[in-house]
């Protein structure tokens, strides 16, 4: 039994959605395929986040390093975002999903920085589930920001201007690494790092790693639930 305690709501699942590339190249496609095939594993994930009382849902879609990608590559995925934004903001209304977009806008064009303030605003009121969408995100950049523009530098006053804990860190595509995502924010985050391709990523695989996740003993440098009253158990 795990000792996490927070309410179901507050549950905070982060996803590096990775992968896309590979899923297309290996059936033979172009990596933009790849990409509209992961729009629809967002689509699912949303879904079935909210079916299983995830209260906030962050979805790394863009990092600040994918810049470095081809131009085609890169506007492929801008217009794809874009779509994604127009397509979604209506069901997000329909089921109470509240859509932000983490990252830098300046770097983005004129319409999409419109498209993404119209859903955010539209949105706003959603009170199942709290969707976030990484785009133009750093999690270097945002640490930097948020102590740019702090008062004072504490842990408080940064970790309030970033956003709130991560409780469990998905990664599919097989790497095993942060890619310099909420790397704040992931302090204390439990990781399950999947070899699915995210296109592939399904609705049982997010279920799963909750229950995986819900099996761990979470101790933030503590001592685990019951071991301090045996402690003497450790001591020979
Ligand atoms: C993740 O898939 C999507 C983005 C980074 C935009 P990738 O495009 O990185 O897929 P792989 O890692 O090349 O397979
Ligand atoms: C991380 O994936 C970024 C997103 C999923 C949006 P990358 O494919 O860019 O990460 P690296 O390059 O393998 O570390
Ligand atoms: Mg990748």
């Amino acid at each position: 039994m795990s000792i996490y305690s927070s309410s179901q709501s507050t549950l905070h699942i982060a996803i590096i959605m990775d992968g896309n590339g590979r899923w297309a190249v290996g059936r033979g496609l172009p990596r933009a395929a790849g990409h509209r095939a992961g729009a629809q594993a967002v689509r699912r994930t949303v879904e079935a986040a909210r079916g299983l009382g995830v209260g906030v849902l962050s979805l790394f879609a863009f990092s600040s390093d994918n810049w470095r990608r081809p131009p085609e590559e890169v506007s492929a995925l801008m217009s794809l975002f874009h779509h994604f934004l127009n397509a979604e903001t209506e069901r997000c209304i329909e089921h109470g999903i509240r859509l932000e977009v983490i990252g830098r806008r300046d770097r983005l064009d004129e319409p999409l920085r419109s498209a993404i303030a119209r859903a955010e605003a539209a949105t706003v009121s959603g009170p199942h589930l709290r969707l976030r969408l990484a785009v133009d995100y750093s999690g270097r950049d945002a640490i930097l920001e948020a102590a740019r523009r702090s008062a004072s530098l504490s842990r408080d006053a940064l970790g309030g201007a970033l956003g709130p804990p991560v409780d469990l860190l998905i990664r599919t595509g097989g790497e095993q690494r942060l890619s310099d995502f909420l790397l704040w924010e992931c302090a204390y985050a439990e990781l399950i790092f999947s070899r699915r391709m995210w296109p592939d990523f399904s609705a049982e695989d997010l279920a799963g790693a909750l229950e995986s996740f819900r099996g761990r003993e979470r101790k933030f440098g503590g001592v685990p639930c019951g071991m301090a009253a045996h402690k003497e158990l450790w001591l020979d």
